[in-house]
């Protein structure tokens, strides 16, 4: 989404509750910026920040071009700063307080458009209150004729009750039209291109079941630590921190029914309908299909890591994970029998986020020495969404020569040969969507509750005692995940691991 030929966001105030936090500078403005640079907001786009710090517009902009110089932009995004900073102003209060809401409401009256989408760049406790007191000033009602939407970001509840309890109370001061949860893997162009690669290729849709896939693998493994998260890292770990939200989402991209058109609610309906079909495992079968690790001390990345129980503030006695593999079904017509394998973990071998296709073996090989030879390999369809972003398709192939030999080689299409897909952050689409009022790439409420109703067993058992197993920082996880995996006779797909054909 960029340029010519997407129409900038109307005219709008963009508050963000959290204006002198980290998030704000380090995310909400360069996605600015950016979207400034490429035309998808104008001049009738103003941000106004709230937050506790005492201070003026001065004092943000300061702390924003602090910041800023730290990134060294190039000329035109510096030139796009220029050109928003005009627009941004700063409100200093306490958002528990009715103080704030009021000089809001007197900024908006006076702002050349009603519109305004408010985003709570706060920690979540806070969610619920800030949409109350919205509400209570009328800052939500759209009978002004102007529109007036909500921006959350995960996490939504930390189990299933909490995550009900916060839609219930959200949904008491807004619609669902106006409450936008974002879950920033919808933002990252490979996973909105599932849809394309199923709903556009008749040859890939067309074997997208039971009959022809073997089973199904998401990973999202991470280099990078949890380094100064423990606390919040401690309190959350890695199944409430990645499954629910986005590996979900990979998986609901991966699994659901083609929508009938491509607009938010048909899109939300079938994502929806899939994660309800999510299996809620009893405890027994949670046991038997999920198993988690922690990071001992160790080197990784040419630093000596230590173990993530030594980590400042983490409790040195924690339970947490920083590694889950579960096994999954989704109980549908088209993918009964079909296992989901999902891993997610910090401080591994490398940062790798991948959906691996599966498909079955060819059911007879009369190639005359196969015979002789482990069966061929199945296809394998690898979607790369990051690093590298791409699209790899598994074949095999007759080797040249007298003999009719095969070997697997793998067709590899990279975004980066053929687009430029640098510099963005990821969140221009979500909040291009966000300001013209699309919903399709944010989560519905009750897409947010299935989810963790599938998590919910695995958090259930893990909270009344045991110890994550431990791996080496610099691995693919605990043993416990091969074992979850190769006991049905099936392995882990290696990360950027090429067929024997593409070998040297
Ligand atoms: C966040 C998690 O939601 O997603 C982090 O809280 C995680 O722990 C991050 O590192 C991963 O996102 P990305 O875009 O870097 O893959």
């Amino acid at each position: 989404m960029s340029g010519p030929d997407v129409a900038p966001a109307p005219p709008l105030t963009f508050v963000i509750f959290g204006a002198t936090g980290d998030l704000t500078r380090r995310l909400l403005i360069p996605t600015m910026i950016n979207m400034t640079r490429s035309g998808l907001i104008g001049d009738d786009f103003s941000i106004l920040g709230v937050g506790i710090e005492p201070g003026g517009d001065e004092m943000l902009l300061q702390r924003l071009d602090s910041f800023l110089e730290t990134l060294g932009m190039e000329p035109d995004r510096q030139d796009a700063w220029q050109r928003l900073r005009k627009r941004i102003s700063y409100v200093s209060g306490d958002f528990t307080q009715n103080g704030v809401y009021d000089e809001i409401s007197s900024r908006l009256a006076h702002a050349p458009s009603a519109n305004a989408a408010f985003y709570f760049a706060v920690p979540p406790q806070f969610f619920g209150e800030i949409a109350e007191k919205l509400s209570e000033h009328g800052l939500t009602n759209e009978a002004v004729g102007a529109f007036r939407r909500i921006a959350i970001e995960k996490p939504f509840g930390h189990d299933l009750a909490s995550a009900r309890a916060l839609n219930a109370r959200l949904l008491n001061q807004a619609n669902e039209s106006q409450i936008y949860r974002i879950d920033h893997f919808l933002g990252k162009e490979t996973v909105q291109n599932i849809m394309t690669t199923r709903f556009a290729n008749m040859m890939i849709e067309a074997l997208w079941n039971n009959n022809y896939i073997d089973h199904v693998q998401i990973t999202a493994a991470e280099l990078v630590d949890v380094g100064t998260r423990g606390k919040f890292y401690d309190a959350t770990g890695a199944l409430r921190d990645m499954v629910p939200n986005h590996l979900f989402q990979l998986l609901a991209m991966v699994a659901m029914e083609p929508p009938n058109s491509f607009d938010a609610e048909s899109i939300r309906n079938e994502k929806g309908k899939l994660l309800k079909a999510l299996r809620v495992y009893s405890r027994e079968d949670a046991a038997k299909n999920g198993v988690r690790g922690a990071y001992t001390a160790g080197p990784l990345n040419g630093n000596n890591l230590p173990a993530f129980t030594e980590t400042t503030d983490v409790r040195p006695d924690s339970n947490t994970e920083t590694f889950v593999a579960l096994k999954l079904f989704v109980d549908t017509w088209r993918w009964a029998g079909v296992p989901f394998y999902l891993r997610t973990g910090k401080a591994m071998k490398e940062r790798d986020t991948e959906v691996v296709i599966t498909f079955r073996q060819v059911p007879f090989a009369q190639f005359p020495r196969a015979a002789s030879r482990p069966p061929l390999p199945p296809n394998k369809l690898v979607i790369q969404v990051q690093p590298d972003e791409g699209l790899d398709m598994e074949i095999s192939i007759k080797t040249p020569g007298l003999v009719m030999n095969t070997v697997p080689i793998s067709l590899d299409f990279r975004y980066a040969d053929r687009f430029d897909i640098g510099k963005q952050t990821g969140y221009e689409s979500l909040f291009y969507e966000l300001f013209v009022g699309d919903q399709t790439l944010f989560q519905r409420a009750d897409g947010i509750e299935a989810g963790w109703a599938a998590v919910q067993p695995f958090l259930d058992l893990w909270a009344d005692g045991g110890k994550p197993d431990p791996y080496a920082p610099g691995s693919m996880g605990p043993a416990c995940a091969n074992e979850l995996i190769e006991r049905d006779g099936r392995v882990w797909h290696r990360p950027h691991e090429k067929p024997d054909g593409n070998k040297p």
